[in-house]
Formats: structure tokens, sequence, C-alpha cells
């Protein structure tokens, strides 16, 4: 399957960037968010992103089009907030509007791929396509295959991956999958070193940058992705895995009740 057209849903920092590489690619996007100026920024993220990187600006933006609905594609690649009941609302409406063979994927962390095709009368074309952020520069993308997925499903989708310049690592859909169950931890360890006072922010994350060679410390991470997303996978491991070492750490949930959600809130581990 060569995915001519594809319809991303949610225009966000992961949607743009999914839209970005698809069109980069010389596919055909539909880009749809209901949501006020959300496209707008999206597509202004992308000019600004395809600028840094070089690319032929106007050619792949003229390949991505607005639309104010779900229209009928090759694929959809689903990237709406993490809300599993938002999630399977989107996936009926894609399974009864898209073509029959046409695959529906999503691009969630945490939520189980397994439950949401299981909502689509299609299961075996439900599948995970889990970027990474920023996605026009980061090479995985983690295929999640539910317990329904078929192999022709994984195979098609694999091979888009490589076709997008990206290298495709294969998982099945355990909690976590395997980037978050190994990243997840690893940031809320780091917390528990920070609330048990054994090292201050800084130290933490210059240990993880100079000794492990990562390039940005948990503690910086975890600021970047959101400290409200880590407690809410954190919560997703706790629960689908049951035990107790997947605990969200408390300081953790302080700082989210403080409303400290890291960059996107001005302050979370560090000021921002
Ligand atoms: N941010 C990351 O680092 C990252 C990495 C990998 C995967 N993800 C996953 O990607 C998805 C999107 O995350 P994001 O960081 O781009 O979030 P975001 O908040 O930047 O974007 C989400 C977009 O979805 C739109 N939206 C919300 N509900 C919708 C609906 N019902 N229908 C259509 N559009 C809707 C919003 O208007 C928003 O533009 C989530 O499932 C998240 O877990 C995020």
């Amino acid at each position: 399957m060569k995915f001519e057209h594809v319809l991303v849903v949610g225009a966000g920092q992961m949607g743009g960037g999914i839209a970005q590489v698809i069109a980069a690619s010389g596919r055909r996007v539909s880009l749809h968010d209901p949501y006020p100026g959300a496209v707008e920024r999206g597509l202004e993220a992308m000019r600004k992103s395809l600028t840094k990187l070089g690319a032929d600006v106007e050619e792949t933006l003229a390949r991505v089009e607005r639309v104010d609905d779900l229209v009928e594609a090759d694929l959809l690649i689903e990237a709406i907030v993490e809300d599993q009941s938002e999630k399977e609302a989107l996936f009926r409406r894609a399974d009864d509007l898209l073509p029959e063979t046409a695959i529906l994927a999503s691009n969630t962390s945490s939520i189980p791929i397994t439950s949401i095709a299981a909502v689509t009368r299609r299961p075996e074309r439900v599948i995970g396509m889990h970027f990474f952020n920023p996605v026009p520069v980061l090479r995985l993308v983690e295929v999640i295959r539910a317990v329904q997925t078929s192999d022709d499903t994984a195979a098609a989708i694999v091979q888009l991956a490589r076709d997008l310049g990206k290298e495709p690592a294969e998982v099945r859909d355990f909690p976590g999958f395997v980037s978050n169950r190994i990243l997840m931890p690893f940031i809320n360890e780091a917390a528990y070193a920070l609330m048990e006072g054994v090292a201050e922010p800084e130290a933490i994350d210059t240990i993880a940058k100079l000794g492990f060679a990562h390039p940005m410390g948990p503690l910086a991470l975890a600021d970047l992705i959101g400290l409200d997303t880590c407690v809410a996978i954190m919560e997703v491991l706790h629960n689908g895995l049951g035990n107790p070492k997947y605990a969200p750490c408390p300081l953790l949930r302080q700082y989210v009740q403080a409303g400290r959600l890291g960059r996107k809130s001005g302050r979370g581990f560090y000021a921002y």
C-alpha cells in the first residue's frame, strides 16, 4: 500500500509534525482539527520547521489541505488529545466514513490500541503509529500491534515509516508500549531522587547528560513532555501492569496540583 492520501486528525505539536513529514514524502495530506485556530497554528509551525530544515516550504505546504471534517483517505493518523473516550469516538466516526480498506492509526503515547481497535468494524486494520517529538527530526516510529492487528496492516505501516525516512520498531500492545515503559519510570525515579533530597535538579540532569550521554536530563525532559502527561502515563503503567513500582512519584503529583506542568505553564522542575 502506498498511502497516497493521508488524513491527519489533530493539528497540535504531533499532528502538525506528522502532516509535515508525510507531505514532505510527496503524499497528499488532509489535516483536520475542529478547534479554532489549531490548523493555522499547525501550518505556521510547519512553515517554521520546513524553513529551518532548508526544505522546499511552498511545494510541501501545497500538498497539505485543511478540511473541516473527516474525509475519505487511504490512511488515518490520529493525533488528538490523549483521552480514551475522545479517541474511541473519533475511531467510530472514521470507521463509518473511511473506505473499508483504509488503515486507522493512532499516535497515542499510552492508550491501549487493542481497546481503540475494538470500537471499529475493522480491528485488523487498526494500529499504533507512535512518532516522537519533534517529528521532523526524530527518526523513531514505534509501531504498536493491537491483539487484533493483521500482519498485512503491520507490514504496510512498517514500510510507510521507512518510506518517510523513519526507523520503525515493532512492539506489542502492552501498557506504555516499550518507549514509555522505559522512559517514564526513569523520569519518575529522577523525581524521587529530587523529592528525597538526593540531589538538586541540575545535578540529576547533569548525571544523565554527561554520564549516560542523553541529550537532555530526565527532569528537563519531563518539563518538555508536561508533568501532567508524565503522571497520566505512570497511571497507565500502574493500573495496566498492577505493580506498585509504577506508582507516580508524589512530588510529580504535587507539582501538577500546583499548576507547575513544565514548559507549557512556565514552570515545572525549572522556571522558563
Ligand atoms: N507531545 C509529545 O511529545 C507526544 C509524543 C508522542 C505522542 N504524543 C501523542 O500525540 C497526541 C497529540 O499530542 P500533542 O502533543 O500533539 O497534543 P496537542 O495538545 O499539541 O495537540 C492536540 C490537538 O488535537 C486537537 N483535538 C483535541 N480533541 C480533538 C478531537 N476530538 N478531534 C480533533 N482534534 C482534536 C486539539 O485542538 C489540538 O490541536 C496525544 O495522543 C499524545 O499522547 C505526544
